[in-house]
């Protein structure tokens, strides 16, 4: 395995690969990898000839108050994850790397970055269209992995691969949960002992929502009251809900009334100061 942090080293590794007729796969992450991330990997294993993971934890998609500065980190540890699910190259730029002096470009995707996250996040789907779009030019793969724990990331970054004609495959991969159904994210380090046991009444309180609409509750309003009620009798620790909303699974449109079409139950939630966000399809 080898580690490249030079974005120009990168790129001339990338086009020598793929002029020698071997296709890669991209799996971009912010490191402090779990599971899920692993699993991005190996699905990216099965599908390509080289395997390369980015790991940069990315300035410009944080907002001003948020957890840039003690986002988690173990360079490490990534590394020899990586080196044990068999990637071939790890990109590990400096932020001076990607935004040297008198950087000021960015690729933005309008409509669908105004609601769910990006309504409380602003210029955040920015910075990550804006980095993936970087990275994608950098590493030059045929295929590109996101899960979908991410679920709005996830079709921001269709939405600019189909507008801007990227060359390339998204791959959606489900999302990976621990035992107790807690969707895996780097940032479940942030939760106090407290926190972390009620954390996974967010995923019982989805699946609550998936059983009444199994029974033939198709009411947007009733099924994310339901979620609702469920987790404010369930949870005991410092704890705020941001959205609990349903939209299209295809197209990333809100939903209201009754439900006809496949349809995503989202929500993000406040325990503590740590932010958490997980969804399921109905
Ligand atoms: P990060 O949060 O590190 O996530 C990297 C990738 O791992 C994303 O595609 C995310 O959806 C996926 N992922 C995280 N937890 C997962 C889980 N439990 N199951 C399945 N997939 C999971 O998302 C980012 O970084 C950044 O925004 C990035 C795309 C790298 C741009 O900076």
């Amino acid at each position: 395995m080898e580690q490249i942090n030079r974005s120009q080293k990168m790129q001339d590794f990338a086009r020598k690969s793929r002029h020698g007729g071997k296709s890669i796969a991209l799996v971009p992450t912010m490191g402090f990898l779990h599971e899920g991330h692993l699993e991005l990997m190996r699905r990216a294993r099965k599908n390509a000839d080289l395997v390369v993971v980015s790991i940069f934890v990315n300035p410009i998609q944080f907002g001003p108050g948020e957890d840039l500065d003690r986002y988690p980190r173990d360079l490490e540890g990534d590394l020899d994850k990586c080196k044990k699910v068999g990637v071939d190259v790890v990109f590990t730029p400096t932020p001076e790397d990607l935004y040297p002096e008198h950087f000021q470009t960015s690729v933005a995707v309008s409509e669908i970055t105004k609601v769910l996250c990006g309504a409380s996040r602003p210029g955040h789907f920015q910075g990550v269209t804006t980095v993936v779009a970087k990275l994608f030019n950098i590493t030059l793969p045929d295929f590109a992995f996101f899960g979908e724990k991410d679920f709005q990331q996830l079709a921001v970054i269709r939405r600019m691969v189909i507008d801007l004609n990227f060359p390339l495959k998204i791959i959606g991969v489900p999302i990976v949960r621990e035992k107790d159904g807690l969707a895996m994210s780097s940032r479940n380090a942030y939760l106090s002992d407290k926190e972390r046991a009620a954390a996974p009444e967010l995923y019982k309180a989805l699946t609550c929502a998936r059983e009444l609409f199994a029974q033939g509750c198709k009411d947007c309003e009733k099924l994310c009251r339901a979620v609702s009620e469920q987790l404010d009798k369930n949870i005991e620790t410092d704890f705020k809900i941001e959205y609990i909303e349903i939209y299209d699974s295809s197209n990333l449109t809100v939903l209201e009334g009754t439900i006809t079409t496949a349809a995503t139950i989202l929500i993000a939630a406040h325990f503590g100061k740590t932010r958490l966000i997980d969804n399921l399809q109905l």
